[in-house]
């Protein structure tokens, strides 16, 4: 079902492009994962949020970040003052990259080769909506976003610019947090989490 929420030709355009990219074979990660796992959310979206790439559950539904990262990104951008629904939610690599172990199936990070063949539906999506803000959830995001290897301490908490003009954001990837045990680190890293979103939102809001 569409999540295209605005009429006209973007959102025609939008959903042919999602339509196209359910049948991608441009790399090889199509043959073992469910679906493709396009973008969705507000067509003239201000905002573009990009992550790695689904999960186990992001597969089987065909919507990206309504796991366990989702639910942290979810109230994150809450306590940001941010509204999800006004946002474009993505991500770098549109199918799940996983091993099998066992009954279950266990994320595999995607490597160059995957991020570079991809950039190509994340180029469609940015030209589609042209977002002036987008925040990079993660590495990977960063990576594809800025075309070359960066660290989250290195390249967060201020405005980077991309090639199409557009503003990134890095942060981290809100499944880190949900890795982190420690109670006061856990805090500590959701806060900036959750000041990273604000400063990027302030720059459309
Ligand atoms: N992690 C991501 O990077 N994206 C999703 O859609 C879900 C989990």
């Amino acid at each position: 079902q569409s999540r295209a929420r605005i009429g006209g030709n973007s959102a025609v355009a939008w959903e042919a492009l999602r339509d196209e990219a359910a049948g991608c074979t441009r790399c090889h990660l199509y043959k073992c994962a469910t679906q493709t796992v396009f973008g969705e959310g507000e067509v003239s979206a201000k905002l573009m949020l990009v992550g790695e790439q689904p999960g186990d559950q992001e597969d089987l539904a065909g919507k990206p970040f309504i796991g366990p990262a989702g639910q942290v990104l979810d109230k994150a951008l809450a306590d940001a003052g941010v509204d999800r629904a006004t946002t474009y939610v993505t991500n770098a690599v549109k199918h799940f990259k996983f091993e099998q172990r066992g009954k279950r199936r266990i994320h595999s990070k995607p490597q160059g080769p995957e991020i570079e063949a991809c950039r190509w539906w994340i180029d469609q999506e940015r030209m589609l909506i042209r977002p002036p803000v987008t925040v990079a959830l993660g590495a990977t995001a960063a990576r594809s976003l800025l075309h070359k290897v960066v660290t989250i301490a290195g390249s967060r908490g201020r405005p980077l610019t991309l090639e199409d003009g557009g503003e990134c954001w890095v942060t981290i990837h809100p499944s880190y947090l949900l890795r982190l045990h420690d109670r006061a680190d856990k805090e500590r890293e959701y806060e900036q989490f959750v000041e990273d979103l604000r400063a990027a939102n302030a720059r459309v809001a």
